[in-house]
């Protein structure tokens, strides 16, 4: 490990000595700098060999949680005030690499898991999710409301509730279904329970309370309310813009 950060630092020289004396367009014909020796030989200490964490935060969601390029530049350059978080006088080009690295840390196929854009984003929205899902004081009821999920949520954790919904069902929004004693199925989501009763919000947003002695079950689905929107449904493109739309969702008014 010692012997290839040393051989790192020189080639760093090396292209330094040679950038001063030439007059070429900055990184034309160079070799770039190694990201991950330069991790190693200046983070890991803090952040750990595989950077999810030591003295210093995980930084493998960054861009997960909604990061820029130029946001984790510029952290790396000016460091965190006031914490053991250190500013740095590195080259632009080996800050660069750092951060390209970081980036391909995070994300298992290297790609920014926030890519896509969000204006088509925000129209598949309101056309597909709006009837369940608030944002602003617009949209449905039924599901949560998603106006702050940017921050609540990275974008790999929206993929996954998008793709499947059924994985993990938010708190609260435990569908069930209930059979009445003429043998009518109700469907919806339970928002209440006693010995005697039990309150459902149905499809079409109304609370409904129903009797027990009117029921002869009343079942927790396996499923969510909210249907799994496969790739049939949902092209991986069209996927991506939705989730780049919901990243930006902060909770503005
Ligand atoms: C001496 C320990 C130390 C070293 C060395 C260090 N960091 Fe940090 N770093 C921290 C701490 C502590 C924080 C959290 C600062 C805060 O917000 O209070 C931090 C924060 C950060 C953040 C912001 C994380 C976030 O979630 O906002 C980034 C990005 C980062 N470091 C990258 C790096 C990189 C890249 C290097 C190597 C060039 C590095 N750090 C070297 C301790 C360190
Ligand atoms: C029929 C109503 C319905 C539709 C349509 C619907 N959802 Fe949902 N959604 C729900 C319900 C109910 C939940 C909560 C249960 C669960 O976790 O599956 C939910 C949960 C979610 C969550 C998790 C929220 C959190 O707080 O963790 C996200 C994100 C989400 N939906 C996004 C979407 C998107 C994007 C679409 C459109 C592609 C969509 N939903 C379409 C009803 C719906």
């Amino acid at each position: 490990m010692f012997r290839i950060m040393f051989a790192v630092t020189a080639a760093a020289c090396s292209v330094g000595l040679a950038a001063a004396g030439q007059t070429a367009p900055a990184g034309a014909g160079r070799a770039a700098p190694d990201g991950a020796a330069l991790y190693a030989a200046r983070c890991a200490d803090c952040h750990g060999a595989d950077a999810t964490g030591v003295r210093g935060p995980d930084l493998t969601r960054l861009w997960g949680a909604g990061a820029t390029d130029e946001r984790v530049f510029q952290l790396i350059r000016q460091g965190v005030a006031g914490s053991i978080m250190p500013a740095s006088t590195a080259p632009d080009s080996e800050i660069r690499a750092l951060v390209a690295y970081l980036k391909a840390l995070g994300t298992a196929d290297g790609r920014d898991p926030a890519r896509g854009s969000a204006a088509p984003g925000e129209a598949t929205f309101w056309r597909s999710c709006g009837g369940c899902h608030r944002v602003g004081p617009r949209g449905g009821r039924l599901g949560p409301d998603l106006t702050r999920i940017g921050v609540t949520q990275s974008a790999d954790a929206l993929r996954t509730a998008i793709r499947r919904a059924s994985a993990a069902i938010v708190p609260g929004y435990q569908s069930v279904t209930l059979v009445t004693t003429s043998g009518a199925k109700v469907r919806g989501l339970r928002k209440g329970e006693d010995a005697f009763s039990v309150q459902i919000l149905d499809t079409r947003e109304r609370l409904q309370g129903y009797l027990k002695a009117e029921l002869t079950s009343v079942t927790r689905d396996t499923q969510s309310l909210m249907p799994d929107y496969g790739p049939d449904r949902l092209s991986d493109a069209a996927l991506d813009d939705l989730v780049k739309y919901l990243s930006m969702l902060k909770g503005q008014k």
